[in-house]
């Protein structure tokens, strides 16, 4: 099954950026800047990596993305990540970035864009992966600070595929950013939003209703809610799940109690994520072990993820099919 896994080609689809940050590369990174790391080395700043629920991880998460502050940087982070990626044969990855993280810091938007874009362009050169680019709003911040953002994120309207909502989810729920997901749709973009991580599944529905969004990033929280399960099947909206994050975070004691097995029996568009990888203790491979073992999947089902992953993408349609037809392939010939 392990083997299956590692060559199967994958999308990825909930995926930021800052949460790829090794500790190794911060530390080097951070000396190069002059910048001095609360912790005293690689081994102390893992040790740290222990986190009770969702704010205690973005806390440590947002004081790592302190010590970004050049092009190089950012290009230097997006690039240890494909590759990464690269050898666990993602394909296509849609990668999340905070720009409220950097900007708030004095560190121009286009710095940090033309890093993380530079390094994808390299990808797709040097190593055939495609990419979308999905800058997510701070939700602890106010609508005001995210319309602020979008404006200034519109010059790079050409390489920016939609936007989304992260951060701190409960006390934040959707409709405080209805006005400036208008405006994202008004332009053209496509939106997502984090919704039932910690949040209850009346955020999922409102991310739905009230934001539009084309996936929800996590939505575990949609299995209690009955109604929102047939609205889920019925509108086939997928669900960007990343589980040894809810495990991590304590969003659940083990990876078996996530809905993902009846999910996928409900015909819900469920998809295999890895979320913050540098700080979860694992990729895209271990997040679709952790599964396929809690869930005893065999490889019919690992497929079934895999082909959600491109079906959920935002690649077009001649590119969907492409990669459906070769895990098709990969699946009869292995
Ligand atoms: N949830 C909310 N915000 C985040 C996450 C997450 O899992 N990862 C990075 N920012
Ligand atoms: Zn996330």
């Amino acid at each position: 099954m392990n083997t299956f896994i590692n060559n199967l080609p994958k999308a990825e689809l909930h995926l930021h950026i800052e949460g790829t940050f090794e500790p190794e590369l911060m530390f080097k990174i951070a000396q190069r800047n002059g910048i001095k790391l609360s912790q005293k080395s690689v081994a102390e700043l893992k040790e740290s990596y222990n986190f009770n629920n969702l704010q205690e991880f973005l806390d440590i998460y947002y004081a790592g993305a302190n010590v970004l502050i050049h092009e190089q940087d950012f290009y230097d982070l997006t690039w240890a990540y494909l590759q990464k990626a690269h050898e666990q044969n993602i394909v296509h990855t849609e990668i999340f970035f905070d720009p409220q993280t950097h900007t708030s810091r004095g560190i121009e938007f286009r710095t940090v864009i033309n890093g993380i874009q530079n390094a994808l362009d390299d990808g797709k050169t040097k190593m055939g992966i495609t990419s979308k680019l999905i800058p997510n709003f701070l939700r602890h911040l106010d609508e005001e600070d995210a319309i602020r953002t979008f404006n200034e994120a519109l010059k790079y309207r050409d390489i920016i595929t939609g936007f989304g909502l992260d951060s701190s989810e409960v006390g934040n729920p959707p409709a405080k950013f209805q006005q400036v997901f208008e405006m994202v749709k008004a332009e053209g973009f496509l939106t997502v939003a984090h919704a039932g991580e910690e949040g209850s599944a009346q955020y999922i529905w409102d991310a739905l209703k009230l934001l539009n969004v084309s996936r929800i990033d996590h939505g575990i929280r949609a299995a209690d809610d009955l109604l929102l399960i047939e609205e889920l099947e019925k509108t086939q909206v997928p669900l960007t799940v990343c589980p040894l994050s809810n495990l991590k975070l304590q969003v659940v004691k083990n990876i078996s109690e996530l809905p993902i097995k009846t999910m996928l029996q409900q015909n819900i568009m469920v998809t295999i994520n890895s979320d913050d990888p540098a700080y979860f203790g694992g990729y895209i491979n271990e997040n679709y072990k952790a599964v396929a073992e809690a869930f005893n999947f065999n490889k019919s089902d690992i497929l079934k993820l895999a082909e959600n992953s491109f079906n959920a993408s935002f690649l077009d349609n001649v590119a969907k099919t492409k990669w459906l037809v070769k895990l098709r392939d990969y699946y009869n010939k292995f």
